[in-house]
């Protein structure tokens, strides 16, 4: 452990509050800092909390939706229990676990989604952002056939290429879409949240995926290639399609 690591972790307040306040894991805040500006969650709501180990946003979701609510909480990791919330140890691309997601939903449509979903951090941050951006794009057309007409999606994207596009496919499905960075997000981090409310009724009707539409732009720009014969960076995190500059644009 770094001095830089211990002190940084010693000097932050939002780590503090957590541990005195029984939450988690700081993310709790930025999640109450999303819903004090927009008041997304309410009581009785069904809730996906995707990429929701510890389980701080889980914790946070569970008390504004109470006891008519439910909150389904999925990660690669085990959370430990939360009180109201049904978690999923899996990978939220699995159909294995979608069917689960789709049991516990016994038919009735999601209300909110929310996403604090991250990759692996490899430490390259034109992976690590590209890899944000598509896992998004595949949270979204996951989600949206599932999420009630007038629905909300929150979710956490790194910001670089790819984010425009992200934004105006949301749009397209979403009446109000916001950016919005919580205080309680650390001074460099390059995290944003996107708040995506009232989900359009005919979105299903569109003819690109969300992920489909981040592509095309992207390669419109010339700044998107599949790195299928390029063993070299295909990272440790795969599963994902990694993208990158072509040479000729570095
Ligand atoms: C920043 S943490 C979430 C913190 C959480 N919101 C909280 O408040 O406790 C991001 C999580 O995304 C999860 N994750 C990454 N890829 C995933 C995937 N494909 N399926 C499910 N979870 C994933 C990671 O395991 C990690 O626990």
């Amino acid at each position: 452990m770094s001095k830089r690591w211990f002190n940084e972790h010693r000097a932050d307040p939002w780590r503090r509050k957590a541990r005195q306040e029984g939450y988690r894991a700081r993310s709790a805040y930025k999640l109450k800092q999303i819903q004090e500006k927009f008041p997304v969650l309410r009581q009785g709501d069904i809730v996906l909390d995707v990429g929701c180990a510890p389980g701080g946003w889980t914790q946070v979701a569970t008390e504004v939706v109470g006891e008519d609510g439910l909150v389904i909480g999925v990660d690669l990791q085990s959370t430990a229990p939360v009180e109201g919330a049904h978690l999923i140890v899996g990978d939220i691309r699995d159909e294995l676990v979608k069917t689960t997601i789709d049991d516990a939903l016994r038919g009735r449509p999601i209300n909110t989604v929310i996403s604090d979903i991250s990759p692996d951090i490899t430490g390259r941050y034109d992976i690590d952002q590209a890899v944000s951006i598509e896992l998004v794009g595949m949270v979204a057309d996951y989600t949206l056939p599932i999420l009630n007409p007038g629905g909300a999606l929150i979710a956490k994207v790194f910001q670089g290429p790819g984010l425009d596009a992200l934004i105006a496919a949301l749009k397209r499905r979403f009446s109000k879409v916001h950016r919005f960075s919580p205080v309680a997000s650390r001074n460099a981090s390059s995290e944003i949240y996107i708040v995506c409310r009232n989900l359009k009724p005919h979105h299903g009707a569109l003819k690109q995926t969300v992920t489909e539409e981040i592509e095309g732009a992207l390669s419109k720009l010339g700044i998107l290639m599949k790195e299928e014969d390029d063993e070299e960076i295909v990272p440790p995190i795969t599963g994902f399609t990694v993208h990158r500059r072509t040479l000729e644009e570095e």
